[in-house]
């Protein structure tokens, strides 16, 4: 068994956040059976370490919002990969996720990226993972980042789909109209970028939340309009948004009608952003 808090604590506060996605993607279909995804690779890594799942499962809203987005972010990248069956997907902020067990489609390449800590905890941790998955350092505050990686760029290549998922909110919003107006200045036409958005209630909130706010990590980017979202470059395009009130059914739509016009957003959304 490995102890968590060695490695945790080896990490700066945002990289610690990495546990909470990893723990419900394992053991959250406990929770919720309907939204259960299933990840062996998460479930077979939380047997090496030797940590305590209570607080994690225990923030149950947490817990359903990343089994929601899992299945989101699958059908996405399903839905793309089926269209571009030889594209390359990229994780940016990777965390110790492992998408490429259900997004694989026998031809399709995979890059995981994350800060350099993360990325030596997850070459201790996990398999190397399938022949055509690969893995590179990455820091999303620092312009330039799709050339660093050797990203395909212009007309001429294929589209890449690209995700980031439980990142954007960490990075101040200059950083994050920089990321989003890289990623469309660089990408291949029909690209796609599928990312989670926090509701602005929730700016500079995260000391409330139950299981980031142990980490330290600070909420920072939580748009205030999905124009924030397509303003950082013109060839952004709005695809499509999910609200995490889908899970809830009517009671959802109805509470979320009555929130929008305070809060501008959903309280949690996935966006897929195109260019
Ligand atoms: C909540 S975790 C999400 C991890 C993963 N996406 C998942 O869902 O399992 C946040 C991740 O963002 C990464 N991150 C934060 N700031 C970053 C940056 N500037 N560049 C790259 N990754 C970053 C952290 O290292 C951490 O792995």
């Amino acid at each position: 068994m490995k102890s968590v808090d060695g490695l945790q604590n080896a990490l700066p506060p945002v990289c610690r956040t990495l546990l909470i996605p990893l723990v419900a993607r394992a053991r959250g279909g406990e929770c919720f059976p309907a939204l259960a995804c299933d990840d062996a690779a998460a479930e077979q890594l939380l047997g090496q370490l030797d940590l305590n799942l209570q607080p994690y499962l225990q923030d149950r809203a947490t817990v359903q919002n990343i089994l929601w987005r899992t299945q989101v972010i699958r059908q996405a990248g399903q839905d793309f990969f089926r269209e571009h069956p030889d594209s390359l997907g990229v994780n940016l902020g990777c965390g110790l996720s492992q998408h490429f067990q259900w997004l694989d489609q026998g031809h399709n390449h995979w890059l995981d990226t994350d800060l350099p800590e993360v990325m030596a905890l997850r070459t201790r941790c996990l398999d190397a993972g399938a022949p055509r998955q690969h893995q590179a350092e990455l820091d999303l505050r620092t312009p330039g980042w799709w050339q660093r990686l050797g990203l395909p760029s212009g007309p001429a290549h294929k589209p890449v789909f690209v995700l980031c998922e439980g990142v954007l909110m960490y990075l101040s919003p200059a950083q994050v109209q920089a990321v989003l107006a890289e990623f469309a200045e660089q990408a291949p036409p029909g690209s796609q970028m599928v990312l989670d958005t926090m509701s602005q209630v929730g700016r500079g909130m995260a000391r409330l939340h139950p299981t980031v706010g142990p980490t330290g990590a600070q909420f920072l980017w939580c748009p205030a309009s999905n124009d924030e979202l397509t303003r950082p470059h013109p060839r952004l395009r709005l695809h499509s948004r999910r609200s995490v009130a889908e899970c809830y059914g009517w009671l959802g739509a109805v509470t979320e009608a009555c929130w929008m016009p305070w809060t501008g957003t959903p309280l949690y959304a996935m966006v897929t952003l195109s260019v």
